[in-house]
């Protein structure tokens, strides 16, 4: 039975001596906060991360760190193609497992960041372009882990969308885009999970760091929204120790040696008091205080790792997402008596980005194992890997092409299995192109053109442009980044032992140029021109990824389907889309509305052959709204499992914040009075069921 520390803190910050709690303020080395034998307080251990433990077990100066192998889970990407809020909660409560068996007591995650740029190298590790679905998914996530007794750091708290400079770039983003779209992600999480801590970022938000902005940390964080945790820094985000206690940010990562001797010097010279000082103190004893408290809870958890992993694997069948499904080429037909399959992906794939997040998987599975295990003696497999391992400089080069090319010609049916790398996207860089390398582009247009019954598989973290290639062959699957159990969800899904239910969180522009924060050949030519890793000091201010100082968010609230819904952007896949192997009809639209809220029911049956799954998704769109608004916003949504001919009645409430926008006028949220209509859709782009309300 773990020892539960009873805690009075108010006694405790009565016997604590000055020196004892200013030191206390910064971390005691990387993962850990400083204990006080003397008063037996004991030490709090983080690490990261969303999608599963990273823990470190030996730091190796010049390369990866080693660490503890753990459940490698599909990243957040991938996760939210799931739109499962008890898929979410339970991937939280598995990874809290790992946590509870390596002695972690705070998991670094979730990340909540918006998908303002599809090239953001760190998109793997975000939810969606949308707060709402970010929002449910988050809240989820963050009660899945702490129902077990594990902490949680949200982060990274705010308006860090890029990687480019993030150490120093200033986001300014308008208060209207910050209110409606930055921040309701971690509002929702912080008002309905109560995540432990909050993790500030990198970044200046309009002017001011992250990690002393008190109008974030403070005003908004703790008044506004009631938060009752503790702001823990991005590791090194802090840049004035004394501005930053000010700000109310309680925990300063890593251990910083300069911070002892600043915060005393201020106290002496009466720039901070004891009151400051307490604040934060009694912040990381209640923290403290939890952990201790949570033991009982981390004592009941049995499950195994083999559980844990095969949680991981529904997340992995629920995320993957089929984009295209041309003559129902897929599932693969028992008459399909030769399967070729091509790309070294395929037997060594790409399953996380890298960076902090980068998980060691305790066990990682390959589609070619299981496409040869699902084919059995009934179809032959032949494989090509066609390129060696990609890395972020070396270019492409594909290996005995004529001979993958008498493969695809002599099979019934190809599969190709592309991926962007995890030296295409990962922590600290952005990616520079949203299209696959040409050499892989070029691969998949040779192979189709002598074999056309071909599907790609994508393993990706963030979307990628498709066009060169989408049009011309038959099936797209994309995989996003699976995690361990990634290689035999594919082959279940190929094979149809899954059926398909992801939906896309990031819409698939038709090229890069037509994304809303895309500043043109311009902010291109603001590039790294001098190679020094930061973007040289462009002349003015532009959207992505900004002038090396400031990036400057003049698209507003309109990013993702926001952008292309109200502009009436072509897109290659709309947010929210994602196809099955079977058809689901939509009918009997009910709205009963009350006052500034309402209930939306309808129908839903499976009219195909297969089992299957549907995200019923309700977007609220202004009917010539007074204010400048999106064309429509996903307020609601609801999964449902459906057997052949099996119908349901979903119902979705739809609050006051529905309606809303934040107002300029009033700085306050508010429903303008006139007409709002309620679109029920199988994706943002495919409404089934419309109605009216009036307000
Ligand atoms: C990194 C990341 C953050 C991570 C932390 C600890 O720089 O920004 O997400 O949790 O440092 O590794």
């Amino acid at each position: 039975m773990a020892l539960t520390v009873v805690m009075n803190i108010d006694r405790l910050l009565t016997q604590l001596t000055i020196d004892e709690k200013i030191a206390m303020l910064t971390g005691s080395d990387t993962w850990s906060t400083v204990p006080v034998k003397r008063l037996s307080i004991p030490s709090v251990v983080v690490s990261d991360g969303p999608h599963g433990l990273r823990k470190v077990k030996e730091e190796r100066p010049g390369q990866d760190a080693l660490q503890y192998p753990a459940v490698c889970f599909p990243t957040y990407s991938a996760l939210a193609a799931t739109w499962n809020d008890e898929l979410a909660q339970q991937m939280g409560a598995a990874i809290a497992g790992d946590c509870i068996d390596n002695k972690v007591d705070v998991l670094l995650g979730p990340g909540v960041n918006m998908k303002r740029n599809p090239l953001c190298g760190r998109n793997f590790e975000y939810l969606s372009e949308d707060p709402y679905l970010a929002g449910r998914l988050g809240t989820a996530l963050v009660n899945g882990v702490q129902s077990r007794g594990i902490g949680t750091s949200l982060k990274h708290f705010a308006g860090n969308s890029q990687e480019v400079d993030r150490f120093w770039v200033n986001s300014e983003i308008d208060e209207r885009a910050l209110r409606e779209i930055y921040l309701p992600a971690f509002e929702k999480i912080v008002k309905e999970a109560k995540p432990w801590t909050v993790m500030c970022a990198y970044n200046l938000l309009n002017g001011v760091h992250c990690s002393q902005n008190r109008r974030l940390l403070f005003n908004i964080l703790r008044k506004e929204w009631g938060f009752d945790g503790i702001v823990v820094s991005d590791w090194g985000a802090v840049h004035d120790r004394v501005e930053s206690l000010k700000a109310s940010l309680e925990l300063e990562m890593p251990y910083c040696k300069t911070s002892f001797e600043s915060l005393k010097k201020a106290y002496e010279e009466d720039r901070i008091n004891e009151y400051d000082i307490d604040f934060a103190v009694e912040g990381i004893l209640r923290l403290v205080k939890k952990v201790s408290e949570a033991a009982d809870l981390r004592d009941k958890v049995k499950d195994t790792t083999d559980d844990r992993y095969n949680v991981s694997k529904q997340v992995a069948d629920e995320a993957v997402t089929l984009l295209k499904n041309e003559d129902e080429i897929l599932p693969i037909s028992k008459k399909i008596k030769k399967l070729a399959v091509f790309g070294l992906a395929a037997a060594d794939p790409t399953i996380q980005g890298g960076g902090s997040a980068g998980v060691t998987p305790i066990r990682k599975s390959a589609p070619l194992d299981y496409i040869r295990k699902l084919a059995g003696d009934d179809i032959e497999v032949v494989y090509a890997p066609c390129y060696n391992q990609m890395t972020l400089t070396s270019i492409l080069e594909i290996q005995n092409l004529p001979a993958a090319l008498n493969l695809a010609y002599e099979a019934d049916m190809s599969l190709i299995f592309v991926s962007d790398t995890i030296r295409t996207e990962l922590e600290g860089f952005d990616r520079n192109s949203i299209r696959l390398q040409p050499e892989l582009e070029k691969m998949i247009l040779q192979l189709t053109a002598v074999n056309p019954n071909t599907v790609v598989v994508v393993q990706a973290g963030s979307v990628i442009d498709m066009s060169e290639w989408f049009y011309k062959v038959k099936g797209v699957v994309y995989s996003w980044y699976l995690g361990g159990a990634g290689g035999e969800s594919v082959a279940d899904v190929l094979f149809g032992k899954v059926n398909p239910s992801g939906k896309t969180a990031e819409t698939f522009p038709l090229c890069l140029e037509d994304t809303p924060a895309f500043d043109g050949i311009d902010s291109i030519s603001l590039c790294d021109t001098d190679n020094d890793g930061s973007f040289g000091q462009g002349a003015y201010p532009c959207a992505y990824p900004g002038n090396g100082k400031v990036s400057w968010y003049r698209e507003g609230m309109f990013i993702g389907y926001r952008f292309y819904d109200t502009w009436k952007k072509e897109v290659l896949i709309p947010f929210g889309f994602g196809l099955s192997y079977t058809q689901f009809e939509y009918s009997k639209l009910k709205i009963v509305q009350d006052e500034n809220t309402a209930r939306v029911e309808c129908k839903i049956k499976n009219t195909g052959k297969c089992k299957g799954r549907e995200t019923v998704q309700i977007y609220v769109r202004p009917v010539q709204p007074y204010v400048l608004r999106p064309e429509k916003e996903l307020k609601g949504y609801v999964k449902v499992e459906l057997e052949p001919n099996e119908q349901k009645t979903i119902k979705v409430e739809l609050d006051e914040r529905a309606f809303s926008y934040y107002s300029m006028n009033d700085f306050d949220w508010k429903v303008d009075k006139g007409y709002y209509e309620i679109l029920v859709g199988s994706s943002s782009r495919d409404i089934k069921l419309t109605g009216k309300i009036k307000m």
